[in-house]
């Protein structure tokens, strides 16, 4: 049955009710998608009280309407408790739009560039293998604290150049960030969030006084030398890879340990095709928003200048219209399938999606060849938050 669609929010289209906060809901939120595919290409999701798109055409033409974008046309007030967080965001590419993104997005692209990723391989291939080594033999363990948490927060300091064993302070600060864009986020949330931003940005101002030479971050600080980049974009632009840069990564490692293993396919071979079916077929972020930039039409529905439209790259990865026999893992479906929207598409395209396939394919490589006898000790469960769809914890044995 459809229920009443939340007051002031648009009629005409099925509405669909589901908490995303429901622990069975977490666990496998695919059959909702599924549910919401099959009512139409425009699906309201009550609790967030907005249309959705599930289908991998809708989704698609989405990321790459420049009718919609990330940036709020018109941004409500700001509390001044929340002064700190918008300080490194308002400069974030991520929230940006034309012609800011593309300046910035240009800029950082002259110094992530795939020379510099192609030079990283060597040193995940290394660490990986000193991680599997420090794995006891004797005993479950869980591989997410072992494994899958350490290899991207390591890589992605060493890239920066920040000191790896600064990890953890990074982690508290970017957990604390993300807290401002969880549904229902309470003002102590909003204020732990500014407050980490802030603390985040006077760390890095340290680290920017003595650079390490041959760094992303001495090569943005160049950048800013030359006035393509301003002080306050490459603070921002390295909270945001340092953000962006672990959990994702940390997660897909995760989830890819389980799927393989569950589907039998742990011993096959780590190719580029698996690598990405891997990220299709349970990728660890979900939902991403939009707003209309403009009055317009879709499938449909009406949005007005700044209503905004749900993304559900992980309902689009399963959609039986672009991926037959979406459920299953299948290590051949690639090269021929589509692209999968795990990295999202459109102008916002994940900017550090080759170091992330290059950290999945060598870190599950490594782990498949040095442990071919590495099985699951418990069901794996995820954690019980929406906006991460990532394992709390792998407990796996060497046996
Ligand atoms: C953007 C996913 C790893 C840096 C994005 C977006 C997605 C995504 C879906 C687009 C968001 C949108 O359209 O609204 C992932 C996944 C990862 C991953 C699934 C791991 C498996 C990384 C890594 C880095 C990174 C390792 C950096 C080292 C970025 C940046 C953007 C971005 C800078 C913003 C690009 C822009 O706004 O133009 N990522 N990401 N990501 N990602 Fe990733």
């Amino acid at each position: 049955m459809t229920p009443d669609p939340p007051r002031g929010t648009p009629a005409g289209m099925e509405w669909l009710s589901q908490s995303p906060t429901d622990p069975a809901f977490v666990q496998d939120p695919y059959p909702f998608y599924d549910r919401l595919r099959a009512l139409g290409p425009l699906v309201g999701w009550t609790e967030y009280g907005l249309p959705m798109a599930a289908g991998y055409d809708v989704v698609n033409a989405v990321l790459r309407d420049r009718r919609f974008g990330r940036e709020n046309p018109s941004p409500p007030p700001r509390p001044a408790h929340q002064a700190g967080f918008w300080a490194v965001e308002d400069h974030s590419m991520l929230e940006l739009e034309p012609p800011r993104h593309t300046r910035l997005r240009a800029s950082v692209l002259r110094a992530f560039t795939s020379r510099r990723i192609a030079e990283m391989e060597e040193q995940i291939t290394a660490l990986a293998q000193d991680l599997v080594a420090a794995f006891p033999s004797d005993r479950s363990f869980d591989l997410l604290d072992t494994f899958a948490r350490p290899l991207p927060v390591r890589i992605i300091a060493r890239l920066l150049g920040v000191p790896e064993s600064d990890a953890p302070r990074l982690l508290a600060w970017s957990n604390a960030m993300v807290g401002m864009y969880q549904a229902g986020r309470t003002e102590a949330q909003e204020r732990a969030a500014a407050k980490a931003a802030t603390a985040f940005s006077a760390y890095l101002a340290d680290i920017f006084r003595a650079p390490v030479p041959g760094s992303l971050i001495a090569d943005l600080l160049d950048l800013a030398g030359q006035d393509r980049l301003s002080a306050p974009e490459v603070t921002a632009t390295c909270i945001l890879l340092l953000n962006a840069g672990h959990e994702a990564t940390v997660h897909t490692l995760g989830n890819g340990v389980a799927g393989l293993l569950s589907a039998g396919l742990w011993h096959a071979p780590m190719t580029p095709a698996l690598t990405e079916e891997v990220l299709r077929h349970d990728p660890p972020l979900h939902l991403f928003l939009r707003y209309a930039t403009e009055d317009l039409d879709l499938h449909g529905h009406s949005f007005r200048r700044g209503e905004q439209i749900g993304l559900l790259l992980a309902g689009a990865n399963r959609d039986p219209a672009a991926f037959a026999m979406p459920e299953k893992l299948l290590p051949d479906r690639f090269p021929a399938a589509p692209t999968p929207l795990s990295f999202g598409a459109g102008r916002h395209f994940c900017l550090g999606a080759p170091l992330a396939r290059s950290e999945i394919q060598i870190g599950l490589a490594v782990l498949s060849e040095t442990c071919p006898t590495l099985r699951l000790t418990n069901r794996p469960t995820f954690a019980d938050i929406y906006h991460f769809h990532g394992l709390s914890a792998l407990k796996v044995t060497l046996t």
